[in-house]
């Protein structure tokens, strides 16, 4: 039998090991008809009296999970067998059940599936740009959690010195206007989303989203009740006449739209912020990767544009750093504030302050900057071979100047290609993939986890399929 117990240091033993035994009973991992050791042997063994385990046994034989046999030992009964199926079985279906509007399913995971030879994920950096040992010193120094008040609670908003770490460089890189009381530091962009839909929805709202765009925050809005309204995405950006005017809410990418890459037009971006204006909508700016920047000077931000408060700003160093970090922020109008830090403490309180305080250090080290700065040249390098090794194909890329991604466009079944291609492990996404309605067919390239020298060979090998 397999005996994992942990035993109390003085009182209470027999009974610890009763518990134990039992449990190793109906979870099924005694067989029945098992021999138990004998109670001299398990005595020595765990380090307990003869008496402990005595009494354990003859707990269990009265309750006939075990037998005592004269003269032959101790055994596992078939009832106690019988038991621990029944009981696995329970455990195994559950009776319980989400609530009746619940639809979603957890997605699989990047991190389990094998690394394909020629990698197009969409939405992955390079891991092996990130600076670890760095990393490990900011983590090991801040490790004393003796120094971060481990024995109180701290503020939902993040911890003060990452706050100001994260106004100073998105204000410096991103024109983002922001106090570091204006910032809630989250665990990722998808935490901060969530955070916003609490305080800004009613079950029933309406939320208008880029279609096609990130399924993600479409499923997430959809969770808290909304009505998800797809608005069509054209070489401008989000097509703001379409917008419904009942749209409580607004989510978009304007940086870099995701997943087409190319970014929303200044013109639009005013149109956007006359429309929620005019109907008091809230715009939901996520500027998750545009820290890799290929050309030119990016447009400013909605949040910078933005003269009335109406724009919740998002970020994440899951692109620029690293996804596991698992942080992200928001940068938030007053008005929401108070709203915004009862949501974090109700949801999880706040994030872990060693944590965040190794990133404030890296930031504020200026091995953020370096980081991105190292990065984006390799990320330049890589969508430079992308772009010319799509040249001579059937393909219309999409401008984009930014990120980590690119689309293109193809006239055929891009999915049932995309197959294929997975097939001969070259790993890319349909545009149709992140579609709501019927859109233009092509593909989605992710190029920050692509090795360099893997790109060419598997553009190839995607050409090859195309051609068929
Ligand atoms: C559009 C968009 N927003 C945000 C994120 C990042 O989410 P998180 O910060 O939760 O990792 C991604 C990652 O793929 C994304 O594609």
């Amino acid at each position: 039998m397999d005996l994992v117990v942990d035993l109390p240091a003085r009182t209470g033993r027999s009974d610890a090991l009763y518990r134990a035994l039992r449990e190793a009973m109906t979870q099924g991992r005694a067989a029945a008809g098992e021999r138990l050791p004998s109670t001299r042997s398990l005595a020595r063994d765990l380090g307990v009296s003869r008496a402990s385990v005595a009494t354990a046994y003859e707990r269990l034989v009265a309750e006939g999970y075990l037998e005592s046999r004269t003269g032959s030992g101790t055994y596992v009964t078939a009832e106690a067998r019988g038991e621990a199926g029944a009981a696995g079985r329970r455990r195994a279906a559950g009776a319980l059940r989400p609530r009746a509007s619940w639809r979603w399913a957890p997605l699989p995971v990047s991190g389990d599936a094998p690394v394909p030879e020629h990698d197009f994920r969409v939405g992955l950096p390079d891991a092996s740009l990130f600076p670890f040992d760095a990393w490990r010193r900011l983590l090991a120094a801040e490790s004393r959690l003796r120094d971060h008040a481990p024995g109180t609670y701290g503020s939902p908003a993040g911890l003060p010195r990452l706050r100001e770490a994260v106004a100073r460089s998105v204000g410096f890189a991103r024109g983002v206007r922001a106090d570091p009381d204006d910032v809630i530091v989250t665990h990722g962009a998808q935490h901060a989303l969530d955070l916003v839909a609490r305080v800004l929805l009613e079950p029933g709202d309406t939320v208008a989203v880029e279609d096609p765009g990130y399924p993600a925050a479409r499923d997430l809005f959809a969770s808290h009740g909304a009505r998800v309204v797809p608005v069509r995405v054209d070489e401008e950006g989000l097509v703001v006449d379409e917008v419904p005017p009942e749209a409580r809410l607004v989510y978009t990418t304007p940086s870099h739209q995701f997943p087409l890459g190319l970014p929303l037009s200044l013109a639009r971006r005013r149109a956007l912020l006359a429309h929620a204006a005019r109907h008091g909508t809230a715009i939901v700016e996520d500027d998750y990767d545009s820290e890799f920047r290929h050309a030119r000077r990016p447009l400013d931000t909605l949040h910078g544009l933005d003269r009335d408060g109406r724009v919740v700003y998002v970020g994440t160093f899951s692109k620029s750093l690293l996804p596991a970090l698992r942080v992200g922020y928001l940068v938030a109008p007053a008005s929401l504030r108070g709203a915004l830090l009862a949501a974090r403490q109700l949801g999880d309180g706040y994030g872990p302050v060693h944590v965040q305080a190794a990133l404030a250090g890296f930031v504020d080290d200026g091995l953020l900057a370096r980081h991105v700065r190292r990065a984006s040249a390799v990320y330049a390098e890589r969508h430079a071979i992308l772009l010319d090794a799509l040249a001579g194909l059937p393909l219309e890329p999409v401008p984009s100047a930014a990120g980590l991604h690119v689309a293109a466009y193809f006239d055929g079944d891009a999915r049932a290609v995309a197959a294929r291609a997975r097939r001969r492990s070259v790993a890319l996404d349909a545009l149709a993939d992140y579609a709501v309605r019927p859109c233009r067919e092509g593909f989605v390239f992710g190029y920050g986890a692509a090795v360099t020298s893997s790109i060419r060979p598997g553009i190839e090998k995607l050409a090859r399929l195309l051609e068929r």
